[in-house]
């Protein structure tokens, strides 16, 4: 079946130039240095990448959840292009302040990496969805408490009447994640960023979850921001993605075009590396050497020394993302300026 490919969306989230350093004793972690990356209106973005590359700090930076010190958003843009036509920088947003709570619950939801850090061991997974309606919705107890059950519902979890009164602890991880899921989708966020929602999960809930964020979103008209290091399921749910290696974005193009035409040899190294659904692959052939660590400044391109088609000036000046091709196809190559 040839996927369809869908013209540009209409931005709904700017990431420009973003640099988040973590100040540590002895060295600065550039987790995340310099990423450029564009979500569209009612649209599933993948981004991947290797274990360390940058993208849970990049998750945690738009929701300005950083904590300073030690770390901190030094440089860049997150341009949000609000309903009513304004458009709000969050990085330059009081991370305590009055607006980026609206936003972050309202606006911008997100289902953490480790399901334990976003639910309260002590309250109820009733009150806990509650609360979050409460706070962004102008609703009473019993209210938000309908709300809660009927989105416990919509993630398919059995009996939700009985398990709003029902602890985090008495649910399986499966049942976690989606309580995770119906608490960042109870009050119909704009952006669902989903930081390795499924990881923790086997392989027939994993595809469940992924089938119902989906249906979320065609149902919300949401647009969900999808982390993974699993290119078997960005393949199957993302309209588009982009690759990041050592706190960069270095590809990013519509799913089909990135899987079938990649320009970026680590892009190139990544799917030779993992099997993907649909995909013949000969042999799985993993890439050469390891991240450099993000304490240390790279002259030139950060994946030089792993990459086979090293030149000079690779060593010399980082390649700048550009686009290549018509189709927003973008890469951070020298060999393709
Ligand atoms: N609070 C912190 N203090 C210091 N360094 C941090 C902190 N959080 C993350 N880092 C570092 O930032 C870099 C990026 O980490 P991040 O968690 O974003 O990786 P990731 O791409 O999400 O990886 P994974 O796939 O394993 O989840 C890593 O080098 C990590 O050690
Ligand atoms: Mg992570």
């Amino acid at each position: 079946m040839e996927p369809t490919i869908k013209s540009t969306p209409e931005p709904l989230l700017e990431i420009k130039n973003l640099k988040t350093y973590f100040f540590l004793e002895r060295a600065t972690v550039k987790a995340v240095n310099g990423v450029n990356l564009t979500l569209g209106r009612q649209s599933t973005l993948g981004v991947v990448g290797e274990s360390g590359c940058g993208k849970s700090v990049t998750a945690h930076s738009i929701m300005r959840l950083i904590k300073e010190p030690p770390g901190k958003i030094v440089e860049g843009e997150m341009l949000l292009h609000q309903d009513d036509g304004t458009v709000v920088d969050l990085v330059k947003l009081n991370p305590r302040g009055r607006q980026i709570r609206e936003i972050r619950g309202g606006e911008i939801a997100m289902i953490f990496q480790e399901p334990m850090t976003s639910l309260n061991p002590l309250h109820t997974i009733g009150d806990q969805i509650a609360e979050v309606v409460m706070l962004h919705q102008d609703v009473n107890k019993k209210q938000a408490l309908e709300r809660a059950e009927e989105m416990l519902q919509r993630v398919r979890i059995a009996a939700p009447a009985q398990r709003l009164h029902e602890f985090p602890h008495q649910l399986s991880g499966g049942m976690r994640q989606r309580v995770m899921i119906a608490l960042a989708l109870s009050c119909n966020p704009k952006i669902l960023v989903a930081d390795e929602p499924t990881t923790a999960l086997d392989v027939t809930v994993q595809a469940q979850i992924l089938e119902l964020m989906q249906e979320l979103q065609t149902d919300f008209d949401s647009s969900i921001m999808l982390i993974t290091h699993n290119l078997g399921v960005v393949s199957q749910v993302a309209d588009e993605i982009a690759v990041m290696y050592l706190g960069k974005v270095v590809e990013f193009a519509d799913v089909h075009t990135l899987f079938h035409n990649p320009k970026h040899p680590y892009t190139e190294g990544l799917l030779k590396s993992v099997p993907v659904l649909g995909k013949k692959t000969k042999m799985l052939i993993p890439i050469e050497g390891m991240v450099p660590s993000a304490t240390i400044d790279i002259r030139g391109c950060a994946f030089a020394e792993r990459c086979p088609h090293r030149m000079q000036i690779c060593d010399e000046q980082s390649p700048e993302l550009r686009s290549i091709g018509s189709n927003g196809h973008l890469v951070a190559c020298w060999l393709h300026e």
